[in-house]
Order: structure tokens, then C-alpha cells, then sequence
């Protein structure tokens, strides 16, 4: 794998072609009275949306994502999972993206520094600050998609505080200062975790499973259903600061109608981009199950443990809905454009992203297989702590409101991390 350089973090690493320079601020409004129209009808090129986290496994994924859309895009991440190469590859692969579309490039700035550096944060923001008339801030930052966050689970088991310490207390200070710049459009990443024990009761894990406010729905029995906030048998410390981060940013927005948020709650991402350039390569030792078997794969570890073969399922082996990071990453996209062109039903939205549809820890192993045409070496193993047997989601509000759903399958998702294997000289 190419040598890793590591900012300063006080220096904002650029990546400015000469024609994306930066718009210049818009002293005063002389073209629309208010001036949340006038940012509300700025072309995406001259938008920028803060990633934090964004050159993370999902975040990266969504920076590419978003540059290739025409958005200016600005990363905070503290590289404490991530490494600054890959920022490097997000900039020629979207680079290569605009010339052979013959589109603009748009800005991609760097922040090597930990989000919650309230300090840095405030001097970043000041950056994008709008000159307006009124005492009400306005930003250049159109949006914020907050990705960094520790996810674990065993290890929040082993370590809770220092999850609630970044994940919840973090998101709070986190806000409160976003709010102070008058930005106000957040995209949350989220997890199916929320959900915690009613992924195995056999119920379709609609977003109705897991509100912040009562909410009435019709059920499939087309009964009139009072649903109550709050949530169900979590499983873990991590999953508990999933939960706990959406009802502050739900009470946020019932709060303040000037807030605009967005909870994706992700099943399980896999795969990367087609490039092979932005495959998931964790510093810290992975626990997810593709990460495992590519280790596998590599010879880094000599064979795959299969957590609980006695699930109540098909072949015994646990349920997940596995969805490719670059579906994920599209995702984020309509997420966003719904929530900018206020197209959202309310100013808190919940919305699954997953394929609809289950896979088990075997038929990954095997779909893997069926690509490399060699065996994957495996063993039945205990149950692992915190693990349920099923969870798949239901897609439709994300379909039909975000008009947003999965393109690729499983094995795109194992053949494209092939393909980054091969890149990265990691093939065995
Ligand atoms: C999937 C299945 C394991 C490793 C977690 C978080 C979720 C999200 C994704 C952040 C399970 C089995 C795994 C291994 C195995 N995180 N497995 N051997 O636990 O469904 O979800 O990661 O966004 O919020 O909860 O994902 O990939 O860890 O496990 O058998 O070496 O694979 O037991 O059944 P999980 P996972």
C-alpha cells in the first residue's frame, strides 16, 4: 500500500484546480430579498457540504460521491481511521470523473483535525461565513454530513464512555456550534442498530419501528396505529449513541423549524468503489465480516470465524442486508437534494438505506468464493456478544421519497473489492 503522509493538521490540505476557485462571498443580497432563497437556489457548484469523517470507508465513498454531483466539498477527519492517501485518490478519481465528462472540478479541502476541536471547527466555519443584513448568521456551507464516529460494537461493550464521549457529546457540541453559523441542513449517519431486538422478532424493520415523537401510521392491516417514542432491546453501547444522537438532533428540530435533518440508518456497507481505489482498510483491527474475509483472503489471518451457525435462519448463519457503499454514498446524495429543495415531509426524517433484501454470512462466503474460484477457509464459531440473526431493511419510504434505491448486488460489491485487492498489489 502507497506511503501514508499525515498533515498538519492546522494547515488545510487543497486541492483547488484554477477553475474551481472559490466563489467569491456574496457581500450583500442585491438579487433576492431573503437570502435563504438566494442559498437555496445556489447551484450546486457553488455549494459546499462539510463531511466529517469523509475519508473514512462511507465517508470517502460520499465524497466522491458528492464532487462528482458538482458540490465543493469540505473534509474534516482526524485520521485516527482513515489515512490522508486516500484523499489523494478521491481527488483523482473525481478529477477523472469531471474531465472525461468535461465538467468543472469542483473544491475539495482537507481538515486533518478531530471534529469535536470546537477551536478549529469556529475557525473553518468563520471561512464560509456570508455577509448578511440581519443578526441571523448564513454560510457558504449548504449542508453537513456527519460520518465520524467510533462504530465498534465490541469494542463500545469494552469501552462504553469513550463511545458516548464522541459519538453523543460530541454531536452536541458539534451541533450547537453549527447552529451558531446558521447552518442548519444535517445528514446524520445512523444505524440499523436502533432497531436493537425487533430485527429478530420477525417484523419488517419499517422506520415506524423506532420514533422520536408520537406518530400515528397505518399498518399493513390498514389500521390506524399510535406509534410511542422510543426504542427496543439495544444490544450494545454503540447502538445505544445511534439512538441517542437521533433523538437529540429529533428534539433539535422541534425546537427550531430552521433545522433541517436527515437520519440514514445504514444496514451493513460493503463492497467499494469500482475504481479499486477506495476499498475499506481500517487502521484499527476490522470486526465487520467483509473486512474479515479479505483478511482471510490476504493471508492476514487463516480462517474466517462464523459467529453462531445456529440462527434460526436457512443455512443457520445470521441475516444482514448488505448494500454497496457506492448505493450508500448515492444515497446521501438524494438525502441531501431532498432536504436542500425542501422536499422533505418534515424537518426530522428517518430513512432506512439498505437492498430490501437479506443475505446470510455463508452465502457471502460463498459469493465471495464464486469470484476468487477458490475456497475461503471458515469455522463455525459461538455467537458473538451484541449479534442478532436477522436484520433486513424495508425500503420503501427511501424509495419513494428520496427517490433513491440500490443498483448493485453482493456480488458486485465482492468483485469490486477484488478489483481494489489487485490495485492495492494485496491479492494473494
Ligand atoms: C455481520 C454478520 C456477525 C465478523 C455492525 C454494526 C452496524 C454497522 C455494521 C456501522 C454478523 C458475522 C462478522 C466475523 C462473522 N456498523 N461475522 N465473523 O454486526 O451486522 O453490524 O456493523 O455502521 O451498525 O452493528 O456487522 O459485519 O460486524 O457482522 O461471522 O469475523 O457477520 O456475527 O452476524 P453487524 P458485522
Amino acid at each position: 500500500m502507497d506511503s501514508r503522509r499525515r498533515s498538519n493538521a492546522s494547515t488545510p490540505v487543497e486541492s483547488e484546480s484554477p477553475s474551481s476557485v472559490d466563489t467569491p462571498a456574496t457581500e450583500s443580497s442585491v438579487l433576492f430579498d431573503n437570502l435563504d432563497e438566494l442559498l437555496r437556489r445556489l447551484p450546486q457548484e457553488n455549494q459546499y457540504i462539510l463531511v466529517t469523517g469523509g475519508l473514512g470507508f462511507i465517508g470517502s465513498h460520499t465524497t466522491l460521491e458528492l464532487l462528482k454531483s458538482g458540490y465543493n466539498v469540505i473534509v474534516i477527519d482526524n485520521l485516527s481511521n482513515s489515512f490522508e492517501v486516500v484523499f489523494d485518490r478521491i481527488k483523482i478519481l473525481a478529477q477523472k470523473f469531471h474531465d472525461t465528462h468535461g465538467s468543472k472540478m469542483p473544491s475539495l479541502r482537507l481538515h486533518a483535525h478531530d471534529y469535536r476541536d470546537t477551536s478549529a471547527l469556529k475557525d473553518l466555519l468563520q471561512e464560509y461565513r456570508l455577509a448578511s443584513r440581519w443578526g441571523t448568521p448564513k454560510s457558504k456551507i449548504a449542508g453537513v454530513i456527519h460520518f465520524a464516529a467510533y462504530k465498534a460494537v465490541e469494542e463500545s461493550i469494552r469501552h462504553p464512555l469513550k463511545y458516548y464521549a464522541n459519538n453523543v457529546s460530541g454531536l452536541i457540541d458539534f451541533a450547537s456550534t453549527l447552529g451558531d453559523f446558521g447552518i442548519k441542513t444535517f445528514i446524520f449517519s445512523s444505524s440499523a442498530t436502533v432497531y436493537g431486538t425487533l430485527a429478530t422478532s420477525g417484523l419488517p424493520l419499517k422506520e415506524e419501528l423506532c420514533v422520536h415523537r408520537e406518530e400515528v401510521y397505518i399498518d399493513s392491516n390498514g389500521e390506524t396505529q399510535t406509534l410511542q417514542p422510543g426504542c427496543t432491546g439495544i444490544t450494545n453501547p454503540y447502538g445505544r449513541t445511534k439512538w441517542i444522537c437521533e433523538t437529540i438532533l429529533a428534539d433539535l428540530a422541534a425546537s427550531d423549524p430552521e433545522w433541517t435533518i436527515v437520519v440514514l440508518r445504514y444496514f451493513n456497507p460493503v463492497g467499494c468503489d469500482s475504481s479499486g481505489l477506495l476499498g475499506e482498510d481500517p487502521r484499527q483491527a476490522p470486526t465487520n465480516l467483509l473486512p474479515v474475509v479479505v483478511k482471510v483472503m490476504t493471508g492476514q489471518y487463516a480462517e474466517l470465524q462464523m459467529f453462531g451457525t445456529d440462527w434460526d435462519t436457512t443455512d443457520g448463519t445470521a441475516i444482514r442486508d448488505f448494500i454497496h457503499v457506492t448505493d450508500l454514498a448515492r444515497g446521501h446524495i438524494a438525502a441531501l437534494s431532498t432536504a436542500n429543495e425542501g422536499k422533505l415531509a418534515e424537518n426530522f426524517r428517518t430513512f432506512n438505506l439498505g437492498t430490501g433484501s437479506g443475505n446470510s454470512v455463508l452465502d457471502v462466503v460463498t459469493t465471495m468464493e464464486s469470484v476468487i474460484s477458490k475456497p475461503i477457509p471458515r469455522k463455525a464459531a459461538d455467537r458473538r456478544e451484541g449479534d442478532v440473526g436477522s436484520c433486513v431493511a424495508v425500503v420503501d419510504r427511501s424509495q419513494q421519497e428520496l427517490q433513491w434505491k440500490t443498483q448493485k448486488s453482493l456480488k458486485d460489491a465482492c468483485e469490486d473489492i477484488c478489483n481494489f485487492l489487485d490495485v492495492s498489489g494485496l491479492s494473494s
